[in-house]
């Protein structure tokens, strides 16, 4: 049985990812400092240890006495916002942070990492959908953060033997289907907690940033992956590493988009709600669309996206917020 250290495993995706590596075999270990996460969202027999992914006695003793054979890297810090009015905080906690904790795992002798990139390592987009070789010229500091880290892994891999392999997520949504765990962050900035919180009277409305953007709709298309596909992904990026199949750089998304006014419509639709929308301008620096070109991972990994379309999305995601209005207790 293969032992996963997955830091940032009581946030959002890693905490959906615990449960699909308990389910395919595998025996994860977490690590979180809680600084995001929620301890409410580890299940009790997944051994968790409170701390910084910096903290490189923390790291070298897990590794040595639970036998650690690869690492699922999530912890980060991910606001876009916070990122333009605090630079250093993120080149601090999620570039400089991520070299310390996989210099600690390379001198305990782990050599395999799978991390969470992001489509802000691209910046706006000159062809859509994007390709893996297209070029990253991140427009705010999280995704330069995350872009810094993809290029020093193969420095790394030259002088240690690290195997990697970095995985660009596109927008991440849905939940657990029976309503168990889903997404909990605070503040929350993705579009589909915030329009189920508008349909359960949390907040007013639904602001629409930009209707005049040169896409059927006038709103913005983005790439949406079912958390649950996205955990899978990473399943199949270990189990290509331990084959050979060698690191490298691979888009996680579906191929294709939903505008905003779509995904609240279909959000009309599942949850029988009134979900009042407030039309502002457009934010600066949101591209009109963000679509993965998704040919890669689908051959190389024979990843297929199972639970991402619309209806799968937000089904899955209103049973977590129907359920859970307020988030995790803790
Ligand atoms: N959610 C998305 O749509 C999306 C898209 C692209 C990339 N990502 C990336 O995926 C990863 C997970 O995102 P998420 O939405 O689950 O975020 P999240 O905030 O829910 O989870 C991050 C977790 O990491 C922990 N953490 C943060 N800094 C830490 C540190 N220094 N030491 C230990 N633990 C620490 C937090 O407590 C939290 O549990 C992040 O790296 C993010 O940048 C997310």
């Amino acid at each position: 049985m293969r032992t996963i250290l997955v830091s940032g495993g009581a946030g959002y995706i890693g905490s959906h990812t615990v449960r699909l590596l308990l389910e395919e075999g595998y025996r994860p270990v977490i690590l979180d400092s809680l600084v995001t996460g929620h301890l409410s969202s580890a299940l009790p027999e997944v051994p968790f240890f409170k701390g910084d992914i910096a903290d490189g006695l923390l790291v070298r003793n897990i590794v040595q006495d639970l036998g650690i054979d690869a690492v699922i890297h999530f912890a980060a810090r991910s606001l876009v916002g916070e990122s333009m009015q605090k630079p250093d905080l993120y080149f601090h906690e999620n570039t400089a942070k991520t070299n310390l904790f996989i210099s600690a795992l390379l001198s305990a002798g782990v050599k395999r990492v799978i991390f969470s990139s992001t489509a802000a390592a691209y910046g706006i987009p000159e062809q859509v959908p994007i390709p893996e070789a297209a070029a990253t010229i991140p427009v705010n500091p999280y995704g330069a953060s995350k872009r810094m880290i993809e290029q020093s892994f193969p420095w790394l891999e030259k002088a240690y033997g690290l195997e990697w392999i970095s995985l660009r997520y596109f927008n991440a949504a849905g939940a657990l289907f029976d309503g168990s765990l889903g997404e909990h962050h605070t503040p929350e900035t993705h579009l589909i907690p915030l329009i189920l919180r508008t349909a359960l009277g949390r907040q007013e409305q639904i602001s629409i940033f930009g209707t005049d953007y040169p896409t059927p709709d006038g709103t913005c298309i983005r790439d949406y992956i079912h958390v649950l596909d996205l955990a899978k992904a990473h399943i199949l990026a270990l189990a290509a590493l331990e084959k050979g199949v060698g690191s490298g750089v691979f888009n996680v998304g579906t191929g294709s988009g939903h505008s905003v006014r779509e995904v609240i419509e279909t959000s009309r639709k599942i949850t029988g709600r009134n979900i009042p929308v407030l039309e502002c301008p457009r934010r600066p620096g949101d591209p009109a669309q963000l679509v993965a070109e998704a040919d890669k991972i689908r051959t190389t990994f024979n990843w297929s996206p199972g639970y991402s379309s619309l209806d799968q999305i937000i089904e899955s995601a209103w049973a977590w917020h129907r359920k859970n209005p307020d988030g995790f207790p803790h």
